[in-house]
């Protein structure tokens, strides 16, 4: 009985090296998406909000790297990311009154890159 009990142990350090990977500095990466469930109106204002208040909102225009997909969810997804990196450490949530939800899978695709974090 005693003897299992370095097994555990070393069972329990070999998970957590495993895991580990997963934290970068110690947080877990994450994004500020639009909530599916929110309707186009209202990301629109909210998208809008964050445009004007910190987010980097060019790379959602015309021939720029995430103009497609061409749907009011995508394009707010990347505004509300781009407020959420850069405003974060600055008093700036993923909230838009319910518009945005914190995803752990990074929405970026093709040549459009969904910023991670600003350390
Ligand atoms: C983008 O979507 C808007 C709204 O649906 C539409 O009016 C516009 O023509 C689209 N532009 C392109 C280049 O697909």
């Amino acid at each position: 009985m005693l003897s299992s009990m370095p097994k555990l142990l070393i069972t329990l350090i070999i998970f957590s090296s495993i895991l580990s990977p997963l934290a970068v500095n110690g947080q877990f990466e994450d994004w500020c998406i639009a909530d599916v469930q929110t309707p186009d109106d209202v990301l629109l204002g909210a998208m809008d909000w964050a445009c004007k208040n910190g987010a980097d909102c060019s790379n959602i225009q015309l021939n720029q790297p995430c103009f497609f997909p061409n749907t009011t969810a995508d394009h707010a997804s990347f505004a509300f990311n781009s407020y959420y990196q850069n405003m974060k450490t600055k008093g700036g949530d993923c909230y838009f009154s319910a518009a945005a939800i914190i995803t752990s899978l990074d929405p970026s695709h093709d040549s459009c890159k969904f910023d991670a974090s600003h350390e």
